[in-house]
């Protein structure tokens, strides 16, 4: 097993980083996790009234191949409870010991890069303009069964990235040192050898 190698991934609502991220573990044989799952998992369990925090502090690694994450709705619950200080802070130990796992992980998300990993080996930021980012999401979204309009989609990311953006705890920004991404005319192929020749760079020498 080598050593741990961290890549933090940071970026708005459907930039492709959870695409690129899958990609870049599979390249360099590292393990991967969705932040984004485990804010997703909070907010799924607020929509049947369980109260955040104690859904966070409950938080099992099985929960995170539960049905319906994917779902608008359960996006806007997961940026709602993203706000809340102790629903982060329960998440916090979980994320830190995933990204210095012997071997290498990946971690996508909003502060990955800035508040669980900022000793993160490689530190990527991923974005697109919110049109771009909902018309991919849409499709993605329509290709899985799910009946949802390309506006729906639009305002969705756009609330969250507000919200995202906005808030007072651990904000969506690129971290310091994070080689920004600009996936709006880039083929899936080209983000995902951009990202990896980022990464790369940061390997070298060993
Ligand atoms: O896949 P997408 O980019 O649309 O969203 P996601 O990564 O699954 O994240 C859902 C929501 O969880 C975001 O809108 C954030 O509010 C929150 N989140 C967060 O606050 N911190 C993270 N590290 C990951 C997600």
């Amino acid at each position: 097993m080598t050593a741990p190698f961290t890549i933090a991934v940071d970026g708005p609502a459907a930039s492709g980083k959870g695409t690129i991220s899958k990609a870049v573990a599979a390249h360099f044989g590292f393990a991967h996790l969705d932040t984004g799952l485990l804010y997703r998992v909070v907010g799924a369990k607020t929509l049947i009234g369980i109260e955040p925090i104690a859904a966070a502090l409950a938080l099992q690694a099985d929960d995170l191949s539960a049905e319906n994450l994917r779902t608008p709705e359960v996006a806007q619950a997961a940026s709602k409870v993203a706000v809340i200080a102790e629903v982060r802070a329960a998440l916090v130990d979980f994320q830190r010991a995933f990204a210095r796992r012997a071997g290498g992980a990946v971690l996508d998300g909003r502060d990955i890069g800035t508040v669980i990993c900022p000793q993160a080996e490689a530190k990527l930021f991923v974005t697109a303009s919110a049109e771009n980012r909902a018309h991919r999401r849409w499709l993605e979204l329509v290709e899985t069964g799910h009946d949802v309009t390309l506006q729906e989609v639009l305002v969705d990311v756009k609330a969250r990235d507000e919200r995202d953006m906005n808030r007072a705890l651990a904000p969506l920004k690129p971290a310091e040192g994070a080689v920004q991404i600009d996936t709006s005319e880039m083929s899936i192929a080209d983000a995902i050898s951009a990202a990896i020749v980022a990464v790369s760079a940061r390997r070298l020498p060993l």
